[in-house]
């Protein structure tokens, strides 16, 4: 998929001309919104940003069926934080599905966003696919951790759909994407999680936030997705913290009834990001 206003990267045979009996979802992650909609990140208005990606993503994906949010929802994790997000959200039209990361607050994101349209449910199963969210936030770290009960749930869940088309959803990364400083703050236990998903076919694809840039590859068939952030992105391959030029974007799947997924990742075009590139951090 090419627009005028927006630079995609295809992950695989692109979106175009997919069945109709296909769930179209619309992946957003890491808004960092703040308290009030002022707040900047870097010297970026997030909530500017997002509501761009959004009205990016009305336009061009007129045809999505449900959305997902794959953490950092809220920099300072506050509940005003998340109402904005909320309203932000509304605007989408569709079931929006949100998850933490390590910036949020899961018990405060519960309490704001529980509800309909906007939910944070562990999973919900849909034209024959099963998406599954997971809380990989692991207190008072950057880095990410599947506990227990996550891990639980996850089981009992696969378990359950063995017949349903499986997508995965976390904030953390659980393969290296060779960016060393993003590699050190990635799902710890990233081998209690594959020894889960291992041992079940359906799952397709895993899809996360957190590194703020695209990336796709496969492992034992299932394809690993990264998904750019409504705000900035990190440079890939980069050995400490670096910003990239590119701009705020999402990722749009399709997944069709025999379990392929197609997707591709888009960015917009003529945004004027004013990022302060000296931080050294965020
Ligand atoms: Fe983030």
């Amino acid at each position: 998929m090419t627009t005028s206003e927006g630079s995609t990267n295809n992950a695989s045979e692109g979106n175009r001309n997919h069945p109709s009996d296909s769930l179209e979802v619309l992946q957003l992650s890491d808004p960092h919104l703040f308290a009030t909609p002022e707040g900047r990140l870097l010297g970026m208005r997030t909530l500017l940003s997002l509501q761009h990606v959004i009205a990016h993503a009305r336009k061009h994906l007129p045809s999505i069926d449900l959305a997902l949010v794959t953490g950092d929802l809220v920099h300072d994790a506050s509940p005003a934080g998340y109402a904005l997000l909320k309203k932000e959200l509304t605007h989408l039209g569709v079931p929006t599905y949100c998850l933490p990361g390590n910036h949020d607050d899961p018990e405060i994101l519960d309490k704001a966003i529980s509800g309909n349209p906007i939910d944070t449910p562990f999973s919900i199963q849909k034209k024959g696919w099963s998406i599954i969210l997971l809380d990989s936030n692991r207190p008072g770290s950057t880095l990410g951790e599947l506990d227990d009960i996550q891990l639980a749930k996850l089981q009992e869940t696969l378990s359950s759909y063995p017949n349903h088309h499986t997508l995965i959803c976390l904030h953390h990364h659980a393969v290296a994407i060779k960016s060393q400083w993003l590699d050190r703050i990635m799902l710890n236990n990233a081998n209690d999680f594959f020894a889960i998903t291992d041992r079940h076919p359906q799952i397709k694809g895993i899809t996360c936030g957190h590194v703020h840039q695209s990336f796709e590859e496969r492992r034992n068939g299932v394809l690993l997705m990264g998904t750019p952030s409504t705000c900035f992105q990190f440079a890939p391959k980069s050995v400490d913290f670096e910003i990239d030029n590119r701009a705020p974007g999402y990722r749009h799947l399709t997944l069709l009834p025999d379990g392929e997924i197609r997707t591709d990742t888009v960015h917009l075009s003529r945004y004027n990001c004013s990022i302060d590139r000296t931080s050294s951090g965020y």
